[in-house]
């Protein structure tokens, strides 16, 4: 049987390619390929080239898993390993230049709803900011060799990133939502990306994350880096929009944040 040591090796090899290639590829120019959800929700050509490779290393790695990624859909496997893959995530800053992108690599088992999988491992790799955050299930997350851990109380107040999508018809919703957390709040952060936003989270660079309708592939190896710094993880199911809410924090200032969210 595979551990999630194993799995943790291959997505750490095949994120540090990959983001090598997406750093590349920036360096040339960037070229929008296409809008998706709304006009602001952009895919640039190198996030499809970034996810191709992405897949073809996974299948030539282990060809009996299943496969979900952001650009290019899903395959099932026989194994029970199903790798969930965002090839950028925060493809607007990568598309304005910002530095703040990850490809985002993570191996589940089971299913592959977010409120259902078992997630194996995980990893973050920001190839701009030359940080690459991981995790095995059981084994910590870790940035280089140093071990991460959720802050655990916020005497002056809790650092705070949110995000707010891309749909315009969300945002007074969200913004009041926000009004409601900001009691709690030293000050807020949109990074632009949420796989570093939970990242962070795990490094404790910031005490609390929360965000309606990201999507798995924003989320998965994010939410195991948490899990495996000590914090609470926690995805409710969607509003009237079909959002579905993630809020990840130190087990005191998630419980804050799901009562101000969701009373
Ligand atoms: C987006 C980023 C952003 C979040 C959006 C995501 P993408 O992912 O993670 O921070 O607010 O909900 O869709 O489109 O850059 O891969
Ligand atoms: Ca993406």
């Amino acid at each position: 049987m595979t551990t999630p040591l194993e799995l943790h090796d291959i997505a750490l090899e095949i994120a540090t390619e990959a983001g090598e290639l997406a750093r590349r590829r920036r360096g040339e120019g960037v070229s929008i390929a296409a809008s998706k959800s709304t006009i602001a929700d952009i895919v640039t050509e190198a996030d499809r080239e970034v996810e191709a490779l992405i897949r073809d290393r996974l299948a030539q790695a282990r060809p009996e898993d299943g496969f979900l990624g952001e650009e290019s859909g899903d395959a099932g496997g026989t194994s029970g390993v199903t790798w969930i893959v965002d090839p950028i995530d925060g493809t607007v800053n990568y598309a304005f230049g910002m530095p703040s992108y990850a490809v985002s690599i993570a191996a589940v088992e089971g299913s592959v709803h977010p409120g259902e999988w078992r997630a194996l491992a995980g990893v973050v790799h920001a190839p701009a900011l030359g940080e690459t955050f991981r995790a095995a299930a059981g084994e910590g997350a870790w940035l280089g060799e140093e071990r991460l851990a959720v802050t655990e109380h916020t005497p002056a107040g809790a650092l705070i990133a949110t995000g707010l999508g891309y749909d315009q018809s969300t945002h007074a919703g969200d913004l009041e939502v926000l009004s409601r957390v900001m009691p709690l709040a030293r000050d807020i952060r949109r990074i632009g990306a949420a796989s570093l936003d939970l990242a962070f989270v795990a490094a404790g660079r910031l005490d609390g994350y929360f965000e309606r309708g990201l999507q798995p592939w924003d989320l998965a190896a994010g939410r195991l880096l948490v899990d495996e710094a000590g914090g609470r993880t926690g995805w409710f199911e969607p509003d009237e929009h079909g959002r579905a809410l993630t809020i990840v924090a130190g087990p005191e200032l998630y419980e804050q944040l799901r009562v101000r969210i969701l009373g």
